[in-house]
């Protein structure tokens, strides 16, 4: 009876990735995936808690499902992820009618909770693994499930993707006063490097052309093998090496302590790497950085740049800021936005802070930033940033760029300036520095490669024509 499974997933690209491998294992296990709630008798939400608003959303939905499950009893509905870690049967309490909770290292055992709620409707099925409860700090695994097999569930399937994801590390050591990660995905762990290229080359036999590698701190990638340490500097030119026809590797996110010089020395001596680096620098104030438990200077982060700049100068810098930090001054705000106009990055995504429970900020500092100037920081960050932004764009005027082609659509209104007639179908792709290029073409043409030259650029969208295609 319950066979048609709706999965909603929220926050950062590592849930992504873990509802793509839980649709594929529950498609081996006899369940149909639906693309709309509606069309659902089970129900799952794959939860993201680094923000407040990130599980108020699922909160939300929760509410809308009330209703709907009164009506009709005959709904399972599941809460995975990072938000049911975090506050496990907290989340009971005004919400019975969830089946059951499981934590990002427990979504390999979606089918049996499943068989369990089919059972018996009424049950609540949780697993997590508590890491709030723990010394989280504790080195090594020994309590950690190992999910390197789960994250092989995709090999066999015959669905065709020309991008994918592949998770190297998972979870995190650094416990920065504002983040709730460490609590939800619990410590650092490396994935083998031997598995990591397995799982690539059968992506690329696939048809894969482009892997995105994912880890909260990516460049903290070590792994000892027969005495030998492998860093993710190595990791990197190993998979460049074995595995040629990968057109592009891609990674995030870097955090800017511990990132070596030999990364940047591999990322400029092999061209599949992508000229692209996603470094968060929170804030441009040295006092606010100490607070946010940063592990490094506005200094160190400057200097790290300088070199990357350097070394790989036609690269595309990403960052993370946060504003309204317990105890951020005016001075410190100036300091960041200083920061920005210096760097200027490709794009930063600009966060409101949030306090998170059980993190050290809400243990040890009073969220005094109060939300209309936490809002009015962020407007004029916004601000500032889009014009930085759309001066790194217009770098790219006339120049010709290889695009992996992703999307195909079609344009409904015609805006006289636009280079593009009513009803062409348009498409949209990535280039190596992650600017997403629109240009004519043909739907065929999705996964493949295009020379496009840039022709048109304005606030939201780069526009192109077509030269060759690959
Ligand atoms: N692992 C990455 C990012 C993790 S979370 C890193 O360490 O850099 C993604 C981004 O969300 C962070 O970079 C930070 O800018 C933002 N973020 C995390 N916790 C937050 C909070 N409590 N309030 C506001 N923004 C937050
Ligand atoms: Fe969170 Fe900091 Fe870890 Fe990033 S490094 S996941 S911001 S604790
Ligand atoms: Fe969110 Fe968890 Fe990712 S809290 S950002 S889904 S690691």
């Amino acid at each position: 009876m319950y066979n048609s499974v709706f999965i909603e997933t929220f926050g950062c690209q590592m849930n992504v990735l873990d509802s793509e491998l839980v649709k594929i294992n529950l498609k081996k296990s006899g369940y149909k995936v639906v693309n709309h709630n509606m069309k659902a008798d089970i129900i799952l939400y794959n939860s993201c808690s680094v923000r407040s608003l990130s599980e108020k959303k699922i909160i939300s939905r929760l509410g809308h499902l009330k209703k709907r499950k009164k009506n009709k009893n005959e709904i399972i509905i599941g809460i995975l992820g990072c938000m049911a870690e975090r506050r496990g049967k907290n989340i009971l309490k005004n919400n019975k009618h969830i089946n059951f909770l499981v934590g990002p290292n427990h979504i390999d055992e979606i089918p049996d909770l499943l068989k369990k709620a089919e059972k018996n409707i009424k049950n609540v099925n949780i697993v997590l693994d508590k890491f709030k409860e723990r010394n989280i700090k504790k080195k090594g695994n020994s309590f950690l499930k190992d999910l390197n097999v789960f994250d092989t569930v995709r090999n066999n399937t015959k669905k065709k993707n020309f991008k994918a994801f592949v998770r190297i590390t998972k979870g995190c050591n650094n416990f920065c006063s504002f983040c709730v990660v460490p609590q939800t995905r619990g410590p650092e762990y490396h994935k083998d490097p031997d598995v990591i290229l397995k799982e690539i080359f059968h992506l690329v036999e696939k048809g894969v052309k482009e892997v995105i590698l994912l880890g909260q701190t990516i460049n903290h990638y070590s792994f000892i093998k027969n005495n030998i340490r492998i860093s993710f500097a190595d990791l990197l030119d190993q998979i460049h090496k074995e595995v040629p026809n990968l057109l592009r590797i891609r990674f995030l996110t870097s955090h800017p302590k511990n990132f070596s010089d030999k990364i940047l020395k591999v990322m400029s001596s092999n061209d599949r790497i992508c000229n692209y680096l996603h470094i968060p620098l929170q804030s441009g104030s040295n006092r606010i950085l100490k607070l946010m438990n940063r592990g490094y200077k506005v200094e160190d982060y400057l200097c790290l740049i300088n070199k990357v700049k350097k070394k790989i100068p036609s690269i595309s810098i990403f960052g993370d800021m946060i504003v309204g930090f317990p105890s951020e001054t005016n001075e410190d705000f100036q300091k960041s936005l200083n920061l920005l106009k210096l760097i200027k990055y490709r794009n930063v995504f600009i966060f409101k802070y949030s306090e998170r429970s059980n993190t050290i900020a809400s243990k040890y500092f009073i969220d005094d930033i109060t939300i209309n100037i936490k809002k009015e920081r962020h407007e004029l960050m916004l601000k500032l940033q889009r014009k930085i932004t759309l001066s790194k764009k217009y770098e790219l005027m006339g120049k010709k760029v290889l695009v992996l082609v992703e999307k195909s659509f079609k344009i409904e209104q015609v805006d006289n300036n636009l280079v593009f007639m009513k009803q062409k179908i348009i498409l949209s792709g990535r280039t190596m520095g992650n600017d997403i290029i629109h240009f004519n073409g043909f739907h065929s043409m999705i996964g493949q490669t295009a020379l496009v030259k840039i022709t048109k650029i304005n606030d939201l969208m780069i526009f192109g024509n077509l030269v060759k295609v690959f």
